[in-house]
């Protein structure tokens, strides 16, 4: 049986000695600076030189995480609520955005009624989202040159709820032996079949196009949180074309940046991975009671070893990570002149604590089963592995690493320079930009863990999410100021998954006065005093 955890609380630590004993107790690698430094000495001011985005320099060292909305209009468009949410990013002072949040290729794909499409009819509402992020931007930070905006592009599978908030209608790339039964999938007629896989990626080609259409510099590629294209990474007992070998299971991405190409379309490609995966967890029933939820254990898996339902898992041991297929997949995002390769971990739906590492848990989740630092240094040092992964590849190659299936992409690379080690040099053509995840656990520390990893080249990026719904400019305020906003600070609440896991609008109701003014904020109370949160 498990036992609840006793955490330290981030704001209990008063000094980064305190902070570092705490790291030093928990025994793992999460290194960090003394203090936090402004102005341009410091690294997270610094712009990245290794690469230019749709001839764009990436200005600092921050980027935006997408976060998917829950507060647009049943067709998919703009409301208020989604357009001060873009604005305030664009405040932020980061200079790559993931627009506000993940947009669904087709109707069917949305997670909930109220997410984004992107399609024809919305173009103008995405293009009014863009020029209000660029507008605020130019208003807060003068310079837009610098400035990178992404769309992130997904079809949420698994997870899909396009008519209903509270009605899966779940489209899967495969049969799975224990979320099949927590996510309604009770037929084979639930699976997609190549052909209908043939024609989901035209609509991923054609939203890339209304992405270029609007102004966006790239467009990624959702393979992460076992949302429907990271379901495929791990398709390994689908039959067919789209499933089995690693070279099947990775199809549908190559003929996305194929049919992308062939269309005549240069958007700049971004991809986010689940770099790592395990199984799903649950609250243990030993230990949750009426109005209050367990420390999640791992669900019984003892009949599906090895376990081959998952991408970077230990198949053997799957609740530790197996990094293998991540480098294999890294290298073959270079070879298709995937620009922005965006790390992230596990899924926000069956194990949480890996994804988002949080002291309070969603109402569908579970008490932390770890310190949720080791979540953060999970992910850290899992980024480090693969940026050096993809040096040592990238240096060791011998001849363009532009080899692939796809001929219109090696047609593309054809026309680049053939010696990686030569090309660096050549802002069209260069090892992706690295995005690490899960930094908003940090806290009071997010600027001393980032500063260290970035001037260490762990990462190019620090991505943040949660962080940036409750205080967008803490990173400004960190190289400006020097100090932190200490009542703006992400605690982790969760409340910005909570609510609308329970059909409520998106937002951070704890610390944003825009949500705790309005209705949904005493029936978020109500709904988490039932669960126990
Ligand atoms: C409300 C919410 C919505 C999210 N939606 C998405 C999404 O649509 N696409 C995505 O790749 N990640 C999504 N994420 C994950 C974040 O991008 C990020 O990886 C995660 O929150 C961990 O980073 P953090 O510690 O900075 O919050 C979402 C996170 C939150 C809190
Ligand atoms: S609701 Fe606000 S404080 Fe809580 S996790 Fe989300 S962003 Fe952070």
């Amino acid at each position: 049986m498990s036992q609840p955890i006793k955490l330290v609380r981030i704001p209990t630590l008063k000094t980064v000695a305190d902070f570092r004993k705490h790291v030093a107790s928990l025994a793992i690698s999460l290194p960090c600076e003394d203090g936090i430094v402004t102005g341009s000495a410091s690294p997270l001011a610094r712009p990245i030189e290794h690469a230019t985005i749709n001839g764009k320099p990436i200005g600092n060292r921050w980027a935006i995480q997408p976060m998917e909305g829950w507060d647009g209009t049943t067709t998919g468009g703009a409301t208020d609520d989604v357009r001060r949410r873009w604005q305030r990013f664009g405040e932020s002072g980061a200079k790559l955005i993931y627009g506000g949040e993940a947009m669904a290729v087709r109707p069917d794909g949305r997670a909930n009624p109220n997410q984004l499409i992107i399609s024809e009819e919305n173009k103008r509402d995405l293009a009014e989202l863009r020029e209000i992020l660029v507008r605020a931007h130019k208003e807060r930070h003068d310079n837009t040159d610098d400035l990178v905006i992404g769309f992130q592009l997904t079809h949420s599978g698994r997870f899909c709820k396009p008519n209903d908030k509270f009605r899966l209608e779940p489209r899967v790339a495969c049969r799975h032996p224990i979320l099949d039964r927590k996510f309604n999938v009770t037929s084979d007629a639930q699976v997609w079949t190549d052909g209908e896989i043939e024609l989901l990626i035209q609509d991923y080609v054609r939203a890339a196009k209304i992405a270029a259409d609007v102004g966006a510099d790239f467009v990624d590629i959702k393979h992460c949180h076992g949302y429907l294209l990271h379901e495929f990474l791990s398709a390994h007992t689908r039959p067919g074309k789209y499933g089995g070998s690693f070279e099947n299971r990775t199809r549908v991405l190559r003929e996305i940046i194929e049919g992308i190409r062939a269309s005549g379309n240069n958007i700049e490609i971004g991809v986010r991975l689940s770099a790592f995966d395990i199984v799903p967890f649950k609250p243990d029933p030993a230990l949750s009671q009426p109005g209050k939820l367990g420390p999640g254990i791992p669900e019984d898996f003892s009949h599906c070893l090895p376990y081959r339902y998952a991408f970077g898992v230990n198949q053997n041991k799957p609740v530790e990570y197996n990094l293998s297929e991540t480098f294999q997949f890294a290298e073959l995002g270079a070879q298709l002149v995937v620009k922005i390769l965006n790390l992230s971990a596990g899924s926000p739906y069956y194990n949480p604590h890996i994804q988002r590492p949080a002291a309070y848990p969603p109402s569908d989740g579970y008490q932390p089963p770890e310190d949720p630092l080791v979540g953060v240094a999970r992910q850290i040092n899992v980024v480090r592995s693969v940026k050096e992964h993809l040096s040592t590849w990238w240096g060791e190659t011998p001849s363009s690493p532009g080899q692939t299936s796809a001929p219109s992409v090696r047609a593309r690379e054809d026309s680049r320079p053939t010696a990686p080690n030569a090309a660096v040099a050549d802002p069209r053509y260069s090892l992706p930009v690295i995005i690490g995840s899960a930094y908003s656990y940090l806290q009071e520390y997010l600027p001393h863990v980032a500063q260290y990893v970035v001037r260490n080249g762990w990462t190019d990026l620090i991505g943040l999410g949660r962080m940036t719904l409750a205080y967008p400019t803490i990173i400004a305020d960190a190289v400006g100021k020097g100090a932190l906003e200490k009542k703006s600070i992400c605690r982790t609440f969760s409340d910005c998954t909570t609510a609308p896991r329970n059909g409520l609008i998106s937002g951070c109701y704890p610390l944003d006065k825009y949500y705790t003014s309005k209705p949904e904020f005493q029936k978020l109370r109500e709904i988490k005093k039932a669960v126990g949160t």
